[in-house]
């Protein structure tokens, strides 16, 4: 299988890139520009990609690789902060662009090479840089200009060495697919052939070998990513797997069975279900502020989950479903450490175990559900749609008690009917129903009523970060309220969340 470095210099499209490269279907690794030369060279990498990074080359503080990783005889593109600093290490000079820096869309003039096969002679890049390439090192040429850079793009053909000013890997590079494409296939001369399978089959090697003879923990949360972490360990290791999975009682209609069915009866795993739903009640009753529910909820999680894992003694390893996404944004120096122990919530110091294996740490949220899909794992749990947490705690507004979550679970799973049945389950990101704490007037038959509100909430977005609500077809709309309104007795009136995020969040609390 041929791979990719993508050498990361603390840019903020750095997970970008990696994806870009395994959607060609060649393997793409992420490591810290700290990543000592004896293991590049023994890893066998086609190629490597610097990418860009906030810093000047210049800045004391600025994160350099060693200068040999140029010199291997792999071929390197450098991208941005990536392009000035092969300049700079090779002998170029790397200047301020000061007011010309440039920013956004703009036109790209480009030579004729191996980079820009297929692409026109003009085309729009995306540009985001404050100093530039202003004298190139000896032995490379300009194969690219914008009207300030005078070297968007450049290259030492005979050493294989690529620099590009713009951002390839962003949608907005018109041609960036293509560039991507000649550097992978015509410049590093790689193979289309890695799949999930591949990737699925490799850690299930891994992990059969490395943790042969040794106990397994983990916990299950039902979500994808717990989910798929499990399956790919119990390949791996079979019995000597546990899994917990916590119910706190917070779960939509159902979700509790259809997850411990699928993993004890598809999956034959050892399962232990823990149905602390009335623990944590006691434990909300009379809460009404929405950081307290949080807290209260993620406490109380590790504390049942402590109990039974003093119950099943000592385990060698405490599998994690962190996934890359998960890893701090900056990839530089030791930050994905940070965030893995910060991830665990606690659970390392009151679980007795030796060692923490995230399997899925390298994977995008999407690559985790084609590797779920290639375990087995049925297509709805897969592609079920994010869930808090916190649960339902967080969507029943002001107290939570049993009666108020079991309105709301109908309301909920009516709602997610007409969604689907209006095969609308992969367009929109995420919708559910709100129990507000706001009871209006309404009329049934010739008698008044005096019931809840309840709310519906969709959104569409790619990264959660920020979210328009979505712009559902009134039918869907009309259809799930007059269904609610009649099957949930307790529910006189629907309304719909029109209000995105920001200024709104996705959740109501
Ligand atoms: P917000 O409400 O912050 O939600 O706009 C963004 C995304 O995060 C989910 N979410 C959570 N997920 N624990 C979780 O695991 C939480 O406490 C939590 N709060 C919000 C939310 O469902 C949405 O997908």
């Amino acid at each position: 299988m041929d791979k990719i470095l993508v050498l990361d210099f603390g840019g903020q499209y750095n997970q970008l890139i990696a994806r870009r490269v395994r959607e060609q279907h060649v393997y793409a690794e992420i490591r810290s520009f700290r990543a000592p030369l004896g293991e590049i060279r023994g890893e066998g990498y086609r190629g490597v990609i610097f990418t860009g990074g906030p810093n000047s080359v210049y800045d004391p503080a600025a994160p350099r690789c060693d200068r040999e990783v140029l010199h291997l005889g792999i071929p390197v593109l450098g991208i941005c902060y990536g392009c000035q600093l092969m300049a700079h290490l090779e002998g170029g000079e790397v200047a301020s662009a000061g007011s010309v820096s440039e920013y956004g869309k703009t036109e790209l003039c480009r030579a004729e090479s191996a980079l820009f096969e297929g692409v026109p002679e003009k085309s729009v890049c995306w540009m985001s840089h404050t100093d530039y390439v202003k004298r190139v090192p000896d032995g490379f040429r300009v194969i690219g200009t914008t009207e300030h850079c005078p070297a968007a793009a450049i290259a030492d053909e005979s050493r294989n060495l690529w620099g590009v000013q713009f951002h390839p890997e962003v949608m907005h590079t018109e041609f960036g697919r293509e560039i991507l494409r000649n550097f992978l296939f015509g410049i590093c001369g790689c193979a289309a052939d890695w799949t999930m399978e591949d990737f699925v089959n490799a850690s299930v090697c891994r992990y059969k070998e490395e943790l042969a003879g040794k106990r397994v923990l983990c916990a299950l949360s039902g979500g994808v990513d717990s989910s798929v972490a499990a399956v790919l360990m119990h390949r791996a290791v079979g019995d000597r797997l546990t899994c917990v999975f916590v119910d706190h009682g917070l779960l939509r209609k159902d979700e509790g069975d259809l997850v411990e069915r699928t993993f004890r009866e598809k999956f034959n795993m050892n399962l232990i279900r823990v149905n602390a739903g009335e623990r944590f009640l006691s434990k909300l009753a009379g809460v009404t502020e929405p950081e307290r529910k949080r807290k209260i909820i993620g406490e109380e999680f590790i504390r049942v989950f402590e109990d039974e894992a003093r119950k099943i003694g000592h385990v060698h390893v405490l599998v994690q479903g962190t996934i890359y996404p998960d890893v701090v944004e900056s990839g530089v120096g030791d930050a994905a450490a940070i965030k893995s122990h910060h991830n665990v919530g606690g659970l390392p110091s009151v679980v007795d175990f030796d060692e923490i294996v995230e399997p899925l740490r390298t994977l995008f949220k999407d690559e985790v559900r084609a590797a779920g899909l290639e375990l087995g794992i049925p297509y709805d749990l897969v592609w079920r749609q994010p869930f808090p947490g916190p649960g339902l705690a967080i969507r029943v507004l002001g107290e939570v008690t049993e009666e108020k979550l079991a309105v709301l679970r109908e309301c909920d799973a009516i709602f997610r009917e007409e969604i689907a049945a209006a095969g609308l389950e992969r367009t929109t990101k995420q919708y559910f129903a709100v129990l507000t704490d706001t009871r209006t007037v309404g009329v049934m038959g010739d008698a008044r009523t005096y019931g809840c509100t309840v709310a519906l909430r969709a959104v569409d977005t790619d990264d959660f970060m920020t979210a328009d609500w979505s712009r559902l077809p009134y039918e869907v709309l009309a259809k799930a309220s007059n269904r609610i309104t009649n099957e949930v007795r307790s529910v006189s009136r629907v309304v719909y969340d029109i209000t995105s995020k920001p200024p709104a969040t996705v959740e109501w609390e």
